[in-house]
């Protein structure tokens, strides 16, 4: 078939408006992230971001930006929730003040191996958290880094047992659960933001603070810390989270792309962190940090700690019997 001239124009028109459209529609998403770059987040949230461009065949992308730039974790969950922020990735402890129940995953003691974690996080406890955070922060949570138990740093001395402990002045989030951990070991710690602690420690207005060893690399806090104690006492969990106002307005196309790249990138965070720690543990004692295990297999901290805290508690993770449905899926 022939155009005639006057045909032209308007077709002309329509492709213009079609493909201005799409370029409207195209979004480049905002995702918060607490640590630096190099540590789990930073391999979750890239992986994340490199599926979901996949997925929706190049049309949206992911723009990271590291090391609390965009504010404290903390903060990142309430600009998540009003719909200003579209993703975060932040430690479980940082989210457990807007939604308690998440506080499970951060007794202490609770989760004692990778596959412990593993299985809390894919199973039907994982998917219980996601509702819940939903329902009470408004954020809905679309995958997980794996970053390793919080290893005790400070400056001063060697920590082996509870009584070692004794007058370091310990950062922790600000998160219920870690402070009443730290008091049952006898010290009163002092809750401090995550994007405030490097300068705290540097300034030496705190001795010390636990992370996993990718956390305490990716932060290079080797150059402030010395000492390591190797306790066990939380496996930190790592929620990729999306404004749950930010998802529900994305077309059925965009929010399965979420679902499926956060499930893509999770798998893809459990073999790193296999892979990672090992070395990441022999290079921070290269760069001079002394690692220490905790004195007598552990046994004074996690019987101070288990007894202390979880009955106190029971009633904001949903009750004891979710404690001891936990604990049956685990195994225990
Ligand atoms: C914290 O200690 O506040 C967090 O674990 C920091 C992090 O996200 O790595």
């Amino acid at each position: 078939m022939l155009l005639k001239k006057t045909h032209i124009v308007p077709i002309i028109a329509a492709v213009a408006l079609a493909f201005s459209t799409s370029i409207l529609q195209a979004k480049t998403f905002k995702m918060a992230l607490g640590d630096a770059q190099g540590g789990t987040q930073y391999a979750l949230g890239e992986k994340f971001s490199e599926l979901f461009e996949k997925k929706t065949g190049g049309k949206h992308k992911v723009k990271m930006f590291p090391n609390s730039q965009l504010g404290s974790e903390q903060d990142t969950v309430n600009d998540a929730a009003i719909g200003t922020l579209d993703f975060s990735i932040l430690a479980i402890n940082n989210i457990t003040p807007f939604s308690p129940s998440v506080g499970v995953m951060t007794l202490p003691y609770v989760i004692q191996s990778l596959d412990d974690a593993v299985k809390l996080t894919r199973g039907e406890v994982g998917k219980e958290l996601t509702e819940n955070t939903i329902r009470d922060a408004g954020v809905r949570i679309v995958g997980w880094a794996y970053s390793g138990f919080r290893v005790l740093t400070n400056s001063k001395k060697p920590v082996r047992t509870v009584g070692d402990l004794q007058g370091l002045v310990i950062r922790v989030p600000k998160n219920e659960i870690m402070i009443a951990t730290y008091q049952a070991w006898g010290i009163n710690p002092t809750p401090m933001a995550w994007s405030e602690t490097f300068t705290g420690l540097q300034q030496k207005v705190v001795d010390g603070q636990d992370n996993p060893y990718i956390t305490v690399s990716a932060m290079k806090f080797n150059e402030v810390q010395k000492y390591i104690t190797n306790i066990r006492y939380i496996f930190s969990l790592e929620p990729l989270i999306v404004s749950e106002s930010v998802f529900q307005s994305q077309k059925p196309e965009v929010q399965k792309a979420i679902l499926e790249a956060g499930k893509e990138a999770t798998l893809y965070s459990e073999q790193y962190i296999k892979e990672t720690e090992g070395r990441i543990k022999k290079e921070l004692q290269a760069k001079g940090m002394e690692i220490n295990d905790p004195a007598d297999g552990e046994k004074e901290w996690i019987a101070k700690a288990t007894e202390a805290v979880w009955p106190k508690y029971y009633d904001s993770i949903g009750g004891k019997d979710k404690l001891d449905r936990v604990m049956k899926i685990l195994g225990r």
